[in-house]
């Protein structure tokens, strides 16, 4: 048998800026004497991301979460939304949040997304948009889910939370459906402690926005809608700031571990790798998904899980259970289990492994000796 890891490999670690770059930065707001509501630095990293992300408009916020229930709120969405169940537990809840029912899709077994050539056929009179996630950083097929709005008139809305820098054929993939959200939680690639941010077609849109995640607040004298409080501080904008400079060397880490795990993995009967995408996709590379597949590996997804922690590695079953099997979603029609076959098996075979920059490749390389000694 092999060793255990003398100290615990969690799945991610955040990356840290250098102290001395973030003292550097509170000098600057100390000397602003700004603390939040749209001041300097929250300015500048609106303009730094929309250009990072190649997107026209982009709005901060305090997380992905308040983002997203403003997205809904910004398209005056309701009745029901087509979306997925095999993604984070915010993603149906913004839609609860905003008195919207989900309405869940089957995936595709490949890229694990929203299965576009299922929506059609979960569309009714009630049905006002698609809320599609691109999971663990893989495109959803924009283009099919595009050509079925548009068919039937419905908002497109993507959860962008994994996708921080992903392109699409050079477009930044927030470019794609109406409004895309992306979250700068710590555990992201890109990260502002905590906080996201939605991105949109125009500044009309921006406006809107801009005041709901403000109150509704227009001036001294007018309050012009039902907002909420989704503002970024300023020293999480200006830690977002420095944490742009981290994004290429932390991706590039980040290939040379998911090169290894590829390697190590090629020949492993039943694991399933992560999916395969075109060559004008850039990818983030921010999650390692393997999936276990117990009639020819020989042991179940959460037969590796357990026993990695006994060598003190701690996988994550992202995403189990799936959305529609929460006790506040399973009574709903489209949570049966004979309406999702994919996403039932992926949440029984789905496996995250640790994937940090900091995770050394050694590691990595005994992570991956550990889960093969497992086969039968
Ligand atoms: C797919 C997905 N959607 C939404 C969120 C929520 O984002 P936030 O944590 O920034 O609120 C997350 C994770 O954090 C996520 O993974």
């Amino acid at each position: 048998m092999l060793e255990p890891f003398k100290e615990r490999i969690y799945v991610t670690r955040p990356v840290f800026p250098t102290i001395d770059e973030v003292t550097e930065k509170l000098r600057d707001i100390w000397a602003a004497k700004w603390l939040t509501n749209n001041g300097p630095q929250h300015t500048m990293l609106e303009r730094e991301l929309t250009d990072f992300l190649k997107v026209p408009c982009l709005s901060l916020f305090n997380n992905g979460t308040i983002a997203l229930i403003v997205a809904c709120q910004s398209l005056r969405l309701s009745g029901d939304v087509i979306t997925t169940p095999f993604t984070f537990a915010a993603t149906p809840h913004i839609l609860n949040w905003n008195n919207i029912t989900p309405i869940f899709c089957d995936i595709d077994a490949e890229t694990m997304n929203i299965d576009a050539d299922k929506i059609e056929s979960m569309i009714t009179p009630q049905t006002t948009a698609i809320l599609a996630v691109h999971v663990f950083g893989t495109p959803c097929n924009v283009e099919k889910i595009q050509e079925v709005a548009d068919r039937y008139g419905l908002r497109v809305v993507y959860d962008a939370a994994h996708a921080f820098g992903v392109e699409l054929g050079n477009r930044g993939i927030g470019t794609f459906g109406d409004i895309s959200m992306f979250s700068f939680h710590a555990t992201k690639l890109y990260h502002t402690v905590e906080g996201g941010a939605l991105v949109m077609k125009d500044n009309h849109v921006k406006q809107r926005i801009d005041l709901l995640k403000n109150f509704g607040i227009k001036n001294e004298e007018e309050v012009v809608m039902p907002g909420i409080n989704g503002k970024l501080d300023e020293v999480r904008a200006a830690i977002g700031r420095i944490m742009l400079n981290y994004v290429e060397s932390e991706r590039r880490k980040r290939i040379r571990l998911h090169e290894i795990y590829n390697e190590e993995f090629a020949d492993v009967e039943g694991l399933t790798l992560m999916p395969k995408v075109a060559a004008d996709v850039k990818l983030n590379y921010q999650y390692y998904v393997v999936r276990v597949d117990e009639k020819i590996f020989g042991r179940s997804r959460d037969f590796v899980y357990d026993e990695l922690r006994n060598y003190n590695v701690y996988a994550r079953k992202y995403f189990h259970p799936l959305c529609s099997e929460f006790t506040c979603y399973r009574q709903l029609n489209s949570s049966r289990a004979e309406n999702l076959p994919i996403a039932n098996v992926v949440g029984q075979q789905v496996l995250s492994l640790p994937m940090y920059g900091d995770l050394d490749e050694d590691t990595v390389r005994k992570i991956c000796a550990i889960i093969k000694s497992f086969r039968r």
